[in-house]
């Protein structure tokens, strides 16, 4: 039997179109991010199992995470998220560092999920975390560049909207306002986070199930339920809306309007999986409803820093994963023209290499991205080769056009074609690309 041609599942491939698109995603992520301040780093893909028991959270550590056992015995895991990592390299300089520190990394991820639409068992994430900040102008900051990213890539805002919650506020209903016990709260915050892939009477059973006979009898879960369609600060009830971290809420709100950013609602299901999270959690929904779900999620974590020993440092940050920020590139129609990185396909007429070369190595150093048909092919079969390619200029170079110093170039896409000595040649094609 012949070997397969598909990737892994739920892994791709990337062909050099894709890996086009996947490039321009990133420059604007590396650009928008450092236009605030943010250096990148990284890390290696692998890293120590016990990383991600201690905080990650049961369902991606236990369901998600690729995990084997090297040569020397030890429990590794193909990181499934960058924040453990990111956390450990902080407290391993934490001394050294200068706060507030503003840090991004595009790394590959790996988790073992189901594949669909979406979402892949292999994914490439922005994340962009700052640290040493305890008030919320680091969440608003944070979200300013998850919004400045979706900009430069040509979104507006109706195109997305942004998805606040507080993890302290949860805390203060499932323990105030519903009396919930610690495991009740856990098992309900799971539910949640959940809920929006179960129908809601699967959701509102399960969610009866928790409490016992007496919080049922009180009406619990339909106070649950009720609040949990609340949309408003102001509509939630007295108590609710009194808690400081309502406030806090509110105040956050506030900010991002006089920021300009007027997308963002409230919203009590938006739980987030991980269990690192200690304040205002935030997700960003792609409002094509073909694409319907999450592309974006972060929050403040205050305490994963301080897991590794050292003074713990109050922290925000977001992931925004490439597979989401395509679907909502194509969705919306905002993909960029698609322009392979050679600018120039050198067509070879007669046995004129070794002169044509001099040439293309001065064109090179002037900074055109030039490739020559080495091939030995006829010269219209060269040009096919061009074309196929989608490269917009072509330059044919035979005998007579060396002697003369003059090249015929052709605009593939106009079909237009004049002659111009190689440095001439040089600035079309770099006018062309926007250079100059
Ligand atoms: P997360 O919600 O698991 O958060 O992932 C963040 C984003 O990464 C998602 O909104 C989605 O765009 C993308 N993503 C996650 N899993 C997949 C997948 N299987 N396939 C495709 N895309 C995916 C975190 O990972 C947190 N560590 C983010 C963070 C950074 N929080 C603070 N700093």
């Amino acid at each position: 039997m012949a070997l397969s041609t598909q990737p892994y599942k739920g892994a791709r491939d990337f062909y050099p179109a894709d890996k086009r698109l996947q490039k321009y995603m990133f420059d604007i992520m590396r650009k928008v991010s450092e236009s605030f301040g943010y250096e990148e780093y990284d890390a290696p893909i692998i890293e120590s199992l016990d990383l991600y028991l201690a905080k990650t959270g049961e369902e991606i550590v236990n369901e998600q995470t690729y995990t084997f056992t090297d040569r020397g015995g030890r429990q590794v895991v193909i990181r499934p998220e960058m924040t453990p990592t990111v956390s450990r390299m902080v407290a391993a300089k934490r001394q050294e560092l200068a706060y507030p520190l503003r840090w991004y990394s595009i790394p590959n991820l790996w988790r073992y999920e189901r594949p669909q639409r979406g979402r892949l068992r292999e994914h490439w994430q922005l994340n962009v975390d700052i640290f040493g900040v305890d008030n919320l102008l680091a969440e608003a900051e944070v979200i300013q560049v998850a919004d400045g990213i979706l900009k430069a890539a040509g979104a507006t805002h109706d195109m997305y909207t942004i998805h606040l919650n507080s993890r302290k506020l949860m805390d203060f209903i499932f323990r105030e306002y519903l009396a919930l016990d610690g495991v009740q709260a856990h098992t309900v915050a799971k539910l949640i986070d959940r809920m929006h892939k179960m129908p809601p009477a699967a959701f509102a059973a399960e969610v009866d199930a928790v409490f016992t006979p007496t919080q049922r009898d009180e009406g619990a879960s339909d106070k649950l339920i009720d609040l949990l369609q609340t949309k408003s600060i102001a509509r939630l009830p007295e108590v609710v809306r009194q808690d400081s971290s309502a406030l806090e809420l509110q105040q956050l709100l506030q900010v991002l309007s006089n920021a300009r950013i007027t997308n963002v609602m409230f919203d009590l299901t938006v739980m987030r999986g991980f269990d690192y999270y200690t304040g205002i959690v935030f997700e960003i929904f792609d409002e094509n409803p073909d694409n319907n779900r999450s592309m974006l999620g972060g929050g403040r974590y205050d305490g994963l820093v301080g897991l590794f020993g050292v003074e713990p440092v109050p922290t925000v940050g977001f992931g925004f994963g490439d597979v989401t920020l395509q679907n909502f590139i194509e969705g919306h129609k905002l993909l960029p023209p698609p322009r392979p990185d050679t600018d120039l396909y050198v067509v070879l007429i007669g046995n004129v290499f070794t002169e044509a070369q001099k040439i293309v190595a001065d064109m090179r150093e002037a900074g055109v991205n030039v490739a020559i048909d080495i091939s030995g092919a006829k010269p219209d079969k060269q040009l096919k080769t061009a074309v196929k390619k989608a490269i917009h200029y072509v330059m044919f170079v035979g005998e007579k056009d060396l002697r003369d110093e003059q090249y015929e170039i052709k605009n593939l896409t106009t079909g237009i074609s004049e002659r111009h000595s190689a440095a001439r040649i040089v600035s079309i094609v770099k006018d062309y690309r926007g250079d100059e």
